[in-house]
């Protein structure tokens, strides 16, 4: 059993997708132990990026990140990390496969409507980032 951090960025929150998106992620098997919907500071967003801050494109992705309310879960199961990542195709919609949440939903690159946790380390930063142990059930 393993779990991933979920984020359902702002351009599809704004378009009023939260809830297609979280019937695919449940369609799939996964299960959401932790949910809240947050408005991330600049300076929240650059943290939970870190990784990515020598990046051409770090400025915008923070600007965007926090221009408004994201979901951000738990999802739970096995293979989590990589199941979820399958589920949302390519970071680049263009290259997304059919069926995949960025195909369906995706506008570009930057506003590609849902984040997924890389690997095992970064889960672990990521779920933690956001929620305490008492906010995860199940
Ligand atoms: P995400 O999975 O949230 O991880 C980093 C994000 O940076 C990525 O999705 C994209 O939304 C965003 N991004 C913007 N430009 C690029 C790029 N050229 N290459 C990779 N990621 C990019």
């Amino acid at each position: 059993m393993q779990r991933t951090l979920s984020i359902i960025k702002p351009d599809a929150v704004s378009r009023n997708l939260g809830g297609a998106i979280l019937k695919m992620i449940q369609d799939s098997g996964l299960r959401i132990v932790a949910m809240k919907m947050i408005h991330l500071s600049k300076a929240q967003a650059e943290g939970f990026y870190h990784v990515h801050k020598a990046r051409p494109f770090f400025a915008d992705l923070t600007t965007f990140m926090s221009s408004g309310p994201v979901v951000v879960a738990i999802l739970e199961g096995e293979d989590a990390i990589v199941k979820y990542r399958t589920l949302m195709g390519a970071t680049n919609p263009a290259n997304a496969e059919e069926g995949t949440i960025r195909k369906l939903y995706a506008l570009d690159i930057e506003k590609n409507s849902v984040h997924g946790s890389d690997a095992p380390e970064t889960a672990a930063f990521e779920t933690a980032y956001f929620f305490s142990g008492l906010e995860i059930v199940g």
